[in-house]
């Protein structure tokens, strides 16, 4: 038997429950002794003893200086009263001759039915106390928790600050979903920081995920990366931007009912290079205003070593990954974990695809994976079988009308007003050229007209197409079997693609 609790709710009905059948010993694993003190002492009155200082104290009112644990146990014994006593991390000095007296007073509190509560930071009890102690771990604070300590934050706050204003019930909630898994204290350093440093509810949420991120951050091959791209920011794609907006509610609250079969585990972004699958990866975690974070595969094979393999590394990365839900993973080219063969570490690469393939499979965590692949043709099979990712996606180049916005959200950003270009006559020339390609041409013509110390005129941005060669020339057939591949394979993301 041990307790096991989602939260901290939970976890104080399933104690109150061993305590009202005078279960004499729990062990309670944290690093958080006075919130675990705080939460017990919410459904019972109770002693607690603190070896450290040699206190004792009842109902958290001080009883006093006592010489040692002999004495507190023959108090609470003849106390007719008393039938709860917590006992804060055992002296680790002597923690063999502890057990052993806690072990000889067991029958004791057993006919009595009393119960003596460790809270500690050794995870399990000493050997000798094993088959005596029900071990529990005490959950992280959860959202409503985190929710009430955001209020006692906020009503500390000063008004002027606009967040105040800002944070409506829905940004709150958001904020504590992110948090989930911080302890108290963390959680709370990372309010007062996201609250002195933002401005805006957006900025906000990213500290936030930062802070988590930094928290937990251990192994090189995840990195966190800032999701600072909007629907805006995205040019076409329209049936994948509309597959984001539809599943975010879906993503936090499923409905009852279907449960978690409806929860979105996934994407896999394919198709040719430039088109914007890096881009949709950062759209897909600023859309679920979730901390965003990469999976780097070729760091993971690097991690390899005699010990470890890579399927070694990919599980303890994973392991990392979990405490960080809800999140969102973006495996970048992720063919790149499948191609055996082409180093070394062949065959140990498939054996990392194994793993990947099962943890895509089984998991249950709230982590949206986002995959792209540009090779498409070297992903196995598998790994398009239902049940793996949600949907699979192919990104053609754009078409004309795609061109035109692409072309205005690049001008825009890089501080050009389009309204003196005509978005027409750039998508005909830019017939051919994927979003990475407009890019280019913009900022090529950006410095040209910066070099000759005058705005950019339109006749810069064509001479710039002039200069240019699209991959969709030099690689006309690759691309023409990519898309033939897709064909039956994948949706295509915009509505206006025609294999
Ligand atoms: N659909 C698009 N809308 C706006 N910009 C785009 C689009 N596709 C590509 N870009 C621009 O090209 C850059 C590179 O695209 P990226 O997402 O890395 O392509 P991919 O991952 O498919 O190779 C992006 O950062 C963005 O500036
Ligand atoms: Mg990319």
């Amino acid at each position: 038997m041990r307790i096991l609790a989602q939260g901290s709710e939970e976890f104080i009905q399933k104690l109150g429950e061993l305590l009202g059948a005078g279960h004499p010993l729990v062990w309670v694993f944290t690093l958080e002794e006075q919130r675990a003190l705080r939460l017990i002492g919410s459904s019972c009155a109770f002693w607690t003893y603190e070896p450290l200082g040699g206190t004792l104290r009842y109902a958290h009112q001080d009883c006093g200086s006592v010489s040692g644990f002999e004495e507190v146990l023959e108090g609470f014994f003849g106390h007719p009263e008393a039938s709860v006593l917590v006992v804060l991390g055992p002296d680790r000095k002597d923690l063999l001759g502890w057990a052993l007296r806690v072990r000889s007073a067991y029958p004791e509190l057993l006919s009595k039915k009393k119960s003596l509560i460790v809270v500690s930071d050794l995870q399990h009890p000493p050997r000798e106390l094993e088959r005596f102690a029900v071990p529990a771990l005490l959950p992280s604070p959860g959202v409503q928790e985190l929710l009430r300590l955001l209020e006692d934050v906020l009503s500390g706050e000063n008004a002027a600050n606009p967040l105040v204003a800002v944070l409506d019930e829905d940004a709150k909630r958001q904020a504590c979903l992110v948090l989930k898994g911080l302890l108290e204290h963390e959680a709370l350093l990372a309010f007062r920081l996201a609250l002195s440093t933002g401005k805006t509810k957006a900025a906000f949420l990213q500290t936030l995920a930062r802070e988590k991120v930094r928290v937990f951050k251990r192994s090189g091959a995840l990195s966190y990366v800032e999701p600072d791209v909007d629907l805006s920011k995205v040019g076409g794609l329209d049936r994948f931007k509309g597959w984001l907006v539809k599943r975010r509610p879906l993503f936090f609250h499923p409905p009852e009912a279907a449960g978690e079969f409806l929860v979105p585990k996934g994407v896999l972004l394919m198709g040719v290079a430039g088109t914007g699958k890096s881009l949709c990866a950062k759209v897909a975690a600023g859309i679920f205003e979730l901390p965003l974070l990469r999976l780097e595969l070729s760091a993971l094979f690097a991690q390899q070593s005699d010990q470890d393999s890579p399927d070694t590394v990919f599980l303890r990365t994973i392991d990392e990954l979990e405490n960080l839900e809800p999140c969102v993973l973006w495996v970048d080219e992720i063919e790149k974990g499948f191609v055996s063969g082409i180093d070394a570490g062949g065959s140990s690469s498939s054996r990392i695809s194994a793993s990947f393939l099962t943890w895509m499979q089984e998991r249950r965590s709230r982590i949206f994976v986002v995959a792209t692949a540009n090779r498409i043709m070297m992903l196995p099979a598998e790994i398009l079988r239902r049940g793996r990712f949600d949907d699979v996606f192919f990104l053609d180049l754009p078409d004309f009308a795609e061109r035109k916005e692409i072309f205005r959200i690049q001008l825009e950003r890089f501080g050009i007003n389009p309204s003196g270009f005509d978005a027409e006559n750039l998508a005909e020339a830019g017939k051919g050229f994927s979003g990475a390609e407009i890019e280019q041409v913009v900022k090529q013509a950006l410095i040209e007209g910066l070099a000759e110390a005058r705005e950019v005129s339109e006749a810069d941005i064509y001479r710039s197409i002039g200069s240019f060669v699209p991959l969709s020339v030099t690689m006309f057939e690759q691309i023409k079997a990519i898309k033939k591949w897709a064909h039956d394979r994948a949706i295509p993301a915009s509505s206006s693609t025609c294999f």
